[in-house]
């Protein structure tokens, strides 16, 4: 696979395209910026959802919050969305939400793998997850974290030729994992990995998102507000005038353009829970991209605060 792959990898980065989603009502998802999974030249929207706070069990009000964010996420033309059993209820929750608001087709659902006792506990958190998400089939399956990545990404591939699991990849938050991440990248064939990156914590640029582009994997970056904190440090600043050039009005699209504008990132995906940060982060995808000037122009810029 690597030759091709890694040819065709060539030939889609970068293949930024400004898909036209016709003919649909949907407000402001005529046009949304999409990038390639390498491994198939799917295109996916370059702002995803992160769900590591949709635990929320059975609270009805809470649901109700999240409920809005999720339609107005799908409104405005996001698919993809991360979760995770680690989340406490949020597979549940979606699952729960998504058939409410009946948007499962088309929508890219990705989950995760945590067990470290063996394949058969694998396969059967695997089956758990296609119930809570109410999906026969998930779009992707990630190892969390790496946990037990030796005997879980057999599984995930039997899966995969199953037809049960279209995509597999890996993930991470952690710089003290890249270099055994690093390592796994290198020797396994994976469609996607997931990692951290952000103006604040940049170290995946060095050496892994590198590689992913070498190796044809796409990238989701987790994390590019830093969980948050990031807005504390950039809040009270205001957004320099510069990046309206590339199509910044708040510092969420600051953000999220610098991290997706690395030419090896596919997505991000920004955990929110609010409807008016879906809008906000929306922002993102429209527009063009930094290029590589731009994006070292925001480097200086942020780390001189
Ligand atoms: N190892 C792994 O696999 C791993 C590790 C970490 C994260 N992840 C995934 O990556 C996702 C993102 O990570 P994260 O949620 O920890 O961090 P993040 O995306 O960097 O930050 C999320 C925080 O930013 C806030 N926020 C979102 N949009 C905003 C805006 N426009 N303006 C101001 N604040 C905004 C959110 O608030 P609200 O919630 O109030 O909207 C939330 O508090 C997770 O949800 C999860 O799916 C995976």
């Amino acid at each position: 696979m690597t030759i091709t792959r890694r040819n065709f990898n060539k030939a889609c980065l970068g293949a930024l395209s400004l898909t036209a989603l016709g003919g649909n009502a949907r407000a402001g998802a005529e046009q949304i910026l999409r990038k390639a999974i390498p491994s198939t030249g799917e295109l996916v929207p370059i702002i995803g959802l992160g769900t590591n706070r949709y635990g929320v069990g059975d609270d009805v009000e809470k649901r109700a919050v999240l409920r809005a964010a999720l339609a107005r996420f799908h409104e405005l033309g996001g698919t993809v969305i991360d979760t995770a059993p680690m989340y406490r209820s949020s597979e549940s929750v979606l699952g729960d939400l998504i058939a409410d608001l009946d948007i499962r087709d088309g929508l890219f659902v990705a989950t995760k793998t945590d067990k470290d006792d063996g394949a058969a506990a694998t396969s059967a958190q695997m089956k758990a997850s296609q119930k809570k998400l109410k999906s026969a089939t998930i779009d992707l399956m990630q190892v969390h974290n790496l946990i037990n990545w030796q005997e879980a990404l057999p599984v995930l591939r039997e899966w995969q030729q199953e037809g049960l699991v279209r995509y597999i990849g890996i993930t991470t938050s952690r710089a003290h994992q890249y270099e055994e991440f690093e390592k796994i990248l290198r020797q396994e064939e994976l469609d996607f990995i997931q990692i951290n990156y952000s103006l604040e914590q940049r170290e995946a640029a060095d050496r892994i998102l590198p590689l992913a582009a070498d190796r044809g994997a796409a990238v989701m970056i987790n994390r590019a507000f830093g969980g948050g904190r990031i807005f504390e440090k950039v809040g009270k600043q205001a957004l320099p005038e510069w990046a309206r050039e590339f199509g910044c009005e708040t510092w969420a699209q600051f953000l999220l353009k610098y991290a997706i504008g690395h030419p090896a990132a596919t997505l991000s995906i920004p955990g929110m829970t609010k409807l008016h940060h879906v809008d906000d982060n929306f922002g993102a995808a429209h527009g063009r991209l930094p290029d590589s000037a731009e994006r070292a122009r925001q480097e200086s810029f942020y780390d001189a605060l």
